[in-house]
């Protein structure tokens, strides 16, 4: 058993989490650069929480501008274990309404103007991906979120767009009807593959806050509409934040599906002789 220290990356509309004891706003360096801000670190009913919003207090880094990088080694440099990401997401699926959470289990990455590996020339190393997300901890996600009160969906491919244009008809209806995606969004690539490559157990609670563009009831995204969604997607976020120590507890495991054991056999680059 080690101690567990919980990560939330906040996307849009979240910027902060209420209830945390000994709470200090933190600045940290890495070789990647700075964070998107200062990180939030306190005690969550006895367990230790680091919250970072992703595009930064006042919502100033546009998802191509996220340091993704530089947010992943940060937790990882705070001693963090688990990193949940929340985020808001528009929807391919009619059951998955806005309000709704997904807990994603899959992705397509169609990013492509970002920085996606802590490796490259000099160390060459390739995780897999195959099972991006620990599944544990995305259980453990659904359960605090439908205490919460809000409808979960478990499973769900998250389509990574690289923004910040919404998609256009022909995009939305080729990710929905051709490769079967279930919500599109802008952040949570590269963050899960750093977040893979830093071996860190990784969950992604994506929030509904549109039906995109292939709706026949909705036209076109507008941020205006995101907006009066993504108030209550944040309460509702807060609250599941809320119910997680009392589900994951201050110690941990290793985890079962080796999230924190993936570069083990990840890296090709022989040793400096
Ligand atoms: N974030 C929230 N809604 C979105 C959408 N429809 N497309 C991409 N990112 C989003």
């Amino acid at each position: 058993m080690t101690s567990r220290k919980l990560g939330v990356i906040g996307g849009s509309g979240l910027y902060a989490v209420d209830g945390v004891q000994d709470a200090r706003w933190q600045s940290v360096e890495t070789p990647w650069g700075a964070p998107s801000d200062q990180v939030f670190c306190g005690t969550l009913d006895g367990l230790e929480i680091v919250f970072l919003p992703r595009h930064g207090r006042g919502h100033v880094h546009s998802p191509s501008d996220v340091p993704y990088r530089a947010n992943i080694d940060a937790l990882k440099r705070l001693g963090v274990t688990d990193v949940i990401s929340v985020s808001a997401c528009g929807s391919f699926r009619q059951e998955m309404a806005p309000g709704d959470f997904v807990i994603v289990d899959q992705f397509i990455d169609r990013t492509s103007a970002r920085p996606k590996s802590f490796f490259g020339s000099g160390c060459v190393a390739h995780v897999s991906m195959a099972h991006p997300v620990c599944g544990g901890l995305g259980a453990v996600c659904a359960e605090a979120a439908r205490a919460a009160g809000v409808t979960v969906h478990e499973g769900g491919t998250y389509l990574a767009m690289e923004g910040p244009q919404f998609s256009s008809f022909a995009e939305s209806t080729l990710y929905r009807d051709q490769w079967g995606c279930s919500v599109i969004g802008m952040t949570n690539m590269p963050e899960a593959k750093l977040a893979r490559e830093a071996e860190l157990c990784y969950a992604s609670v994506a929030m509904v806050t549109d039906y995109d563009c292939w709706h026949p009831a909705h036209d076109a995204v507008e941020v205006t509409d995101i907006l009066r969604v993504l108030t209550g997607n944040a309460d509702a976020a807060r609250r599941m934040i809320r119910g997680l120590p009392a589900l994951l507890g201050p110690d941990r495991a290793p985890c079962p599906q080796g999230c924190d054991t993936a570069l083990e056999h990840a890296v090709i680059t022989a040793p400096a002789a």
